[in-house]
Parts: C-alpha cells; structure tokens; sequence
C-alpha cells in the first residue's frame, strides 16, 4: 500500500512483523472463555478512557472531593453514565478477572510451559483489586472514608513495621487530604503504567507459548485450523460488546453509589466495603485479639502466596480435571468459602435502624414515647419488626409479639432482665427505668399489623420529633 509515496507495508514491517503477528495461526476449536483475556484487556483499555475524562472534571482534595462527583452526576453531559461506566465496568473486570482465574486453574492451563504466564495473571489480579481499593476512596464518602480506614489499619498488624506501612499508606496517623492525593496518584499514574506493562508481559509470554486452550483438545491444538484475525478477533469482539453493552445498561439504570460527605457523624453507620472485598472484611470478624493477624494478614498473604506459586507446588502435567481430583477439590472449596463468606458479610452489613415500623393508625403519646426510646437504644441492632428496620439474624422479629400473646408483664419481664425469661439470651440488660420499660411495650405491643397494617418511618423523624 503506498500512501504519500511512501511504501507504508515497508515502512511499517507489515510482511516481517505485523502481518505475521495478525495471522498466527491458533487452534480451531476455541471456546468462549478464550476470549476472556482479550475482553480484560479491551475492558482495561474502557477503564483509561473513561478515566481520563473522569479525570478533567474530578478534584482530589477532602473539600472538593465530593462536591465534584455530585457536579459529574448532575451537571456534566453524560457524567452520570461516565462515572457508571468506570464504576461497573471496575466491578465487571474483578469478576472477569476472578473467571478467567478459574478457567485457567481448572483446565489446568497454568502447568508448565506457561508458569510465568500465571504469575503475570496473579499480579494483575492484585492490581485490579488494587485499582478497586484506591477507587473507592476518591468520591470521600462515608463508604470511601471507613473502608480505607479500615482497609489500611490491616497494615498496622504487620510484625514491627506495621505502624509504618499504615502511616505510609495514609500519608499520615489518619486517614486525610493527604491520603486521597496519594491514593489519587497511585490509582491514576501508578497502577495503570504497572497494569499496561504487565497486560504486555502476559501477552507476549501467552505469544510465546500458545494459547494452552481446552484439555481436551489436543488433536485441535495440533490442527491450527483458526487465525488470530479474523477468528479470534472475530470472537473477542463480539464478547466484548455484549459486556460492554452490559456495563453501558448498567450505567444508565443504576448510579453508581454515593453515600452521605466523609465523617459526617452518625453512629448507627456501618462501615463496608465494596462486595469484592466482603470476603476479607467478614473475615476479620471471626479473628479477634491476639489471633487478629491471622484474618488481616496470614490467610491472605498466605493464599496469595499459593496462588503465585501454584505452578510449582505440582509439576504433574495432566491437566484435565479428572485427572486432578485433590486440585479441583481444593479449588472449588476456596470458591464456595469465599462466596459463602461475603454472602455472609453482605447480610450482616446492611444499614439498620434507618426506620421504624409502625401501626399505621394514630400512635398514642405512649408509643411515640416508646418508638423514640426504641431508635435511641438502637433495639433494631437485633430486631426486625415484620422484617424491616433491623439487623437480620440476632433477636425475632417483634412483630410477632402479639401473634404469640404475649402479656404486658411478660414483654415488661423480657427487657428487664431478658435473662428472666430465657437462659441463652444474648440480649444485652438495659438500664431501664420503670417508665421506659413502659413506654417500650407501650410500642411493642401496638405491632399488631394484622390489624392495622403497617407504615415506616425515618429514624430522623423519629429523633427530631416529627411523627404525624
Ligand atoms: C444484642 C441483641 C439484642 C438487642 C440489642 C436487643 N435485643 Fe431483644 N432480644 C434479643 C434476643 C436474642 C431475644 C430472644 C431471646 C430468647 O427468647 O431467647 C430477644 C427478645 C426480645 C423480646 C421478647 C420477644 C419474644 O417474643 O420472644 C423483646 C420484647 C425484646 N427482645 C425487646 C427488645 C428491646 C425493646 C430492645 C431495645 C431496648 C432489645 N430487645 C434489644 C436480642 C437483642
């Protein structure tokens, strides 16, 4: 092709290099999750450009922060579905991360030639997570100010220099201005020059080496019936914009969320993070004192470590997975753990307390005496009344009280000293005055919805006074 009279095949080195790179010939039978690395990698690529636009209009610093992710939403055209698109296409990349993971481990496709090719994948794991974890912080809501707290207060349990790591990822004793421009600089120069020359070395080395492709597929592999272009393309394409039109729906129907300003006060705030990191975080529930470390940092440092070596730790070549029953046993055990604990996590971390149940009819004086005692003692930390306003799994439901006849002295009894009324309670014994014990009842005892049916109304309105 001459364009300009120069010779641009020869220029460029389209029959030595290019032509050669677009037309490798590659097995014929490829299956779908063989697009995943190509979707990654083109998904990485919608992340920098939205990014980069996200970029003109954001400003780092803990006054601005979250004024300028309000201004995206509502004022800059398109904004919203801008910051949906970065949002949930982060979220889709850590899933497809975490697929593409999978399929490599199950069709044993990390085995010898390709080690390095895994150690790669696992470092761009960890980056894509550590995309996530620095992302979150910008919008300096709530949500981003606890997580971090809480996120880098993992480092303090790090033998000797624990203290320091934390200081240095927050760029001081709190989490603060200063933690969101280092936080903004490493999500925005750092991660993506390290993530570019890694997505290169895993490329290059998945060149060199072949796509491994499906176990059984020897005789296809041997084949090369199919080319890079246009097969593989071809394919890869059509997988990347049924997800991209995925990610695109998303942004338009859901926004991405954006809680209340960083440090507004407010006790009954949980703090939570994103569901990718749920795992972890319920994980650190079921370690406490001196076994902390082994939540915060000996199982994930450790798994990460399995994960890396892998390739190693079994130099057996089979790689179909009936012949590695220990692996894959292994293997799925990890998955439903981990599944199973951020299900876990999901269901204790919901906001509580934000409303009330009530009969919808006139409340008394009394009641209303008691709703206010109820929100202000945060009973909601273990009830539910007919299923809102509380934490799940602690205490019944109240709404159930009356159903089950229950007498006035027995509900007056059962706050008291809950202990009275049943050995294994776990409910803690209030302080109560006799008044109190009163008007609590007094609320309990109107729960009676099959007569009244049921309305809510916000914890603020009940602590302002505004009820009716
Ligand atoms: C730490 C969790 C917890 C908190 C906080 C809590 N409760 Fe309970 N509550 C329980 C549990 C658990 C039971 C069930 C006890 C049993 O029967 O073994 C219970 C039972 C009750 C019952 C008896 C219900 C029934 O039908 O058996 C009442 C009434 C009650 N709680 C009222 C309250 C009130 C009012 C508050 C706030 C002042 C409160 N609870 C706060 C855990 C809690």
């Amino acid at each position: 092709m001459s364009l300009f009279g120069f010779h641009m095949g020869q220029r460029f080195g389209w029959e030595e290099n290019l032509k050669p790179f677009l037309e490798k010939p590659l097995p014929g039978k490829l299956d779908w999750t063989l697009t995943l690395g190509s979707v990654l990698a083109l998904l990485f690529a919608v992340e920098a450009v939205t990014g980069m636009i996200l970029a003109m209009y954001y400003n780092p610093s803990p006054e601005h922060a979250y004024q300028s992710i309000h201004y995206i939403m509502n004022d800059v055209f398109l904004g919203k579905i801008l910051r949906g698109i970065h949002h949930w296409g982060a979220g889709a990349m850590v899933v497809l991360v975490v697929i593409h993971l999978l399929t490599t481990f199950f069709y044993g496709a990390y085995k010898a030639p390709r080690e390095f090719t895994w150690i790669v994948g696992v470092f761009l794991l960890v980056i894509t997570l550590g995309f996530g974890f620095t992302g979150y912080l910008l919008p300096w809501d709530q949500k981003a100010y606890w997580a971090t707290v809480v996120g880098t207060s993992v480092a303090s349990d790090v033998p000797l220099v624990g203290k320091l790591i934390t200081r240095l990822l927050r760029g001081g004793a709190e989490v603060s201005g200063l933690t969101l421009t280092r936080f903004y600089a490493v999500h925005m120069l750092i991660f993506p020059a390290l993530m570019a020359v890694f997505i290169v070395i895993h490329i290059y080395l998945v060149r060199v080496h072949d796509i491994a492709g499906h176990w059984l597929d020897e005789h296809a592999r041997q084949a090369k019936t199919a080319r890079f272009y246009p097969d593989q393309i071809f394919k890869s394409a059509i997988a990347f914009l049924i997800i991209f039109t995925g990610i695109t729906l998303m942004a338009v129907f859901i926004d991405p969320p954006l809680e209340q300003i960083a440090m507004t006060p407010d006790p009954a705030y949980i703090p939570r993070p994103d569901w990718y990191f749920m795992w972890l975080y319920k994980m650190l529930t079921f370690f406490s004192g001196q076994m902390e470390i082994v939540g915060t940092l000996a199982i994930p440092i450790g798994g990460m470590m399995i994960l890396l070596l892998l390739p190693f730790l079994n130099k057996s070549l089979l790689r179909s997975p009936y012949d590695r029953p220990l692996a894959i046993a292994i293997g799925v055990a990890c998955v439903v753990g981990i599944v199973y604990t951020s299900l876990m996590g999901m269901a204790d971390s919901k906001p509580y307390g934000r409303i009330v149940a009530v009969p919808d009819r006139p409340l008394t004086r009394v009641e209303v005496s008691g709703i206010k005692s109820w929100v202000e003692k945060d009973c909601a930390y273990c009830h539910n009344v007919q299923g809102q306003g509380g934490r799940r799994g602690q205490g019944p439901d109240l709404a159930n009280v009356i159903a089950k006849q229950r007498s006035k002295d027995w509900i007056m009894a059962s706050i008291r000293d809950p202990l009275s009324v049943s050995r294994w309670n776990i409910m803690p014994k209030y302080d109560n005055t006799e008044e109190e014990l009163q008007v609590l009842s007094a609320y309990i005892r109107s729960l009676d919805f099959a007569r009244y049916g049921l309305k809510t109304i916000p914890r603020e309105a009940v602590l302002q006074d505004k009820i009716q």
